[in-house]
């Protein structure tokens, strides 16, 4: 199975068995936004839990939800006003705007680290076309943020700015974050919310997207403490990744930023990619930020956000680590990473294998017929787990079927009432990953479900 093919069943599999839907469709789609179905939502809030879990469940860790519009000299003390932007070319015939880096990367140049006025000189070296063959335009800087305007007034004065990042909602409320929970350096801020980014392409299912979630964590250390810092974090996102999402090993690497291609903010840069069908590409970054944000803020604001630090009783500016994840690229990811296919007893499965704590769906109850109480008996089941797992329950069709719709959803467990069930009460257990089938107490089934689940590993790992 070639990686185009991968890609396009993974896309067929999601709308069909509702994981995602082209946002309105019923009007053509909108380029760059997708709708989330009801296993889609389920999965991607289970990727969000999990972080929001391991991230915030500690004590050097608060939580906060800022507002997605924030005063418009945020933006101008971010940087991102002024730099926030991506090289941008346009075919001359057809109007139709590309990337140029990533043009230019197709025809066999590579950009890292090269500035517009460098990327325009190797358009004209190797004779640069739009994809359809016409001419290209200037090369020039296209601004990312969304524009609107707040009020009944549609002027200057009023415009905000769809934020593109969460990370600035917490660069300015670190202060208040820090005197209200009274913590103490070293202390983290963890957020998660939408961001949007006006793309020039958008490509790739929910990759790059124009409108997605990031799950953004900004720790604030002592100056002189970042590398030891940098060194933590970067340890504790890859075994997140690895045990938490129940990633692969073998389908992640790390990929150092060199001096040319780090974000304005930025000291160092380290991401951390997954092998997608399309190639290796960023999933999460964990940068340091050095002083950059907090003192951009004071300096636009006017306001100071230094830290008094009772020992030495003096005020320091921090600096940061962040990590920073989309949650929408890492729902892709747990897809991608879950989706196989298989030849079983000369019959073909597709197999999503998620990590059963992240999966939508965690058990399945099948009567093995729709008679002599069974129905009844996996409805009393049912009831019994529903309040602690999502659970589904199926009667409809062969057993041999009902197996196979729910490996194609990544169910991880199918617990069946038989005839056996009306004599000893004990059900029949399925794997979804090894097919297994044991014997079980139906009074032992939620314990044993769990036991199971902290358990797993990926097959590949
Ligand atoms: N606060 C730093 C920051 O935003 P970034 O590398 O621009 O850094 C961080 O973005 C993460 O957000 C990426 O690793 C990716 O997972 C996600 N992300 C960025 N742009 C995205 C897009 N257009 N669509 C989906 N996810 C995106």
């Amino acid at each position: 199975m070639s990686d185009g093919d991968v890609m396009e069943k993974l896309v067929s599999l999601c709308k069909r068995k509702g994981f995602v839907f082209q946002s309105s469709e019923i009007y053509g789609g909108l380029n760059g936004c997708w709708d989330y179905g009801p296993l889609g939502v389920e999965l991607l809030r289970n990727v969000k839990e999990a972080w929001w879990r391991s991230m915030t469940y500690r004590e050097d860790v608060e939580g906060i939800d800022a507002a997605i519009l924030m005063h418009p000299r945020t933006w101008e003390a971010s940087g991102h006003v002024e730099g926030f932007t991506d090289p941008m070319v346009e075919d001359r015939k057809t109007n139709e705007r590309f990337r140029l880096d990533h043009l230019l990367e197709e025809a066999g140049v590579d950009c890292t680290g090269l500035g517009l006025e460098e990327m325009t000189a190797k358009m004209a070296e190797v004779g640069l076309k739009s994809p359809k063959g016409n001419e290209l335009g200037e090369a020039r800087h296209f601004n990312l943020m969304f524009k609107t305007h707040v009020g009944p007034v549609e002027d200057s004065a009023s415009v905000v700015y769809l934020r593109p990042e969460t990370a600035q909602g917490i660069f300015v409320n670190f202060l208040n974050v820090q005197q209200a929970m009274r913590q103490k350096l070293p202390f983290g801020i963890a957020q998660i919310g939408k961001a949007f980014r006006n793309e020039i392409n958008t490509k790739n299912f929910l990759f790059r997207t124009r409108e997605f979630e990031q799950m953004e964590m900004q720790y604030f250390v002592a100056p002189g403490e970042e590398e030891r810092w940098l060194d933590y974090w970067k340890e504790q996102r890859w075994t997140w990744i690895t045990e938490g999402l129940g990633i692969a090993e073998s389908r992640l690497r790390w990929r150092e930023h060199g001096g040319g291609e780090l974000a304005h903010y930025a000291r160092a840069a380290f991401d951390i990619q997954f092998e997608f069908p399309f190639g290796w590409d960023e999933m999460e970054g964990i940068h340091h930020r050095g002083q950059y944000d907090l003192g951009r803020h004071e300096e636009y604001s006017g306001k100071q956000l230094k830290y008094f630090d009772d020992q030495s009783r003096q005020k320091v500016l921090p600096a940061v680590i962040e990590t920073s994840a989309g949650a929408s690229r890492q729902t892709m990811m747990v897809l991608t990473n879950a989706y196989a296919e298989e030849e079983v007893r000369g019959d073909r499965r597709t197999v999503m294998r998620f990590h059963p704590r992240i999966a939508p769906l965690k058990a399945a109850i099948l009567p093995l017929v729709k008679r002599d109480g069974m129905p009844e008996i996996a409805r009393r089941l049912e009831a019994e787990l529903r309040p602690h797992l999502r659970v589904a329950y199926d009667e409809g069709g062969a057993i041999g079927r009902r197996y196979r719709r729910m490996d194609e959803v990544g169910t991880p467990f199918c617990i069946t009432v038989d005839s056996d069930t009306l004599q000893d009460g004990t059900v029949t257990l399925r794997e979804r990953d090894s097919m297994e089938q044991d014997r079980v107490p139906g009074s032992d089934l939620l314990a044993e479900i769990r036991r199971r689940m902290d358990l797993w590993r990926h097959p590949e790992s």
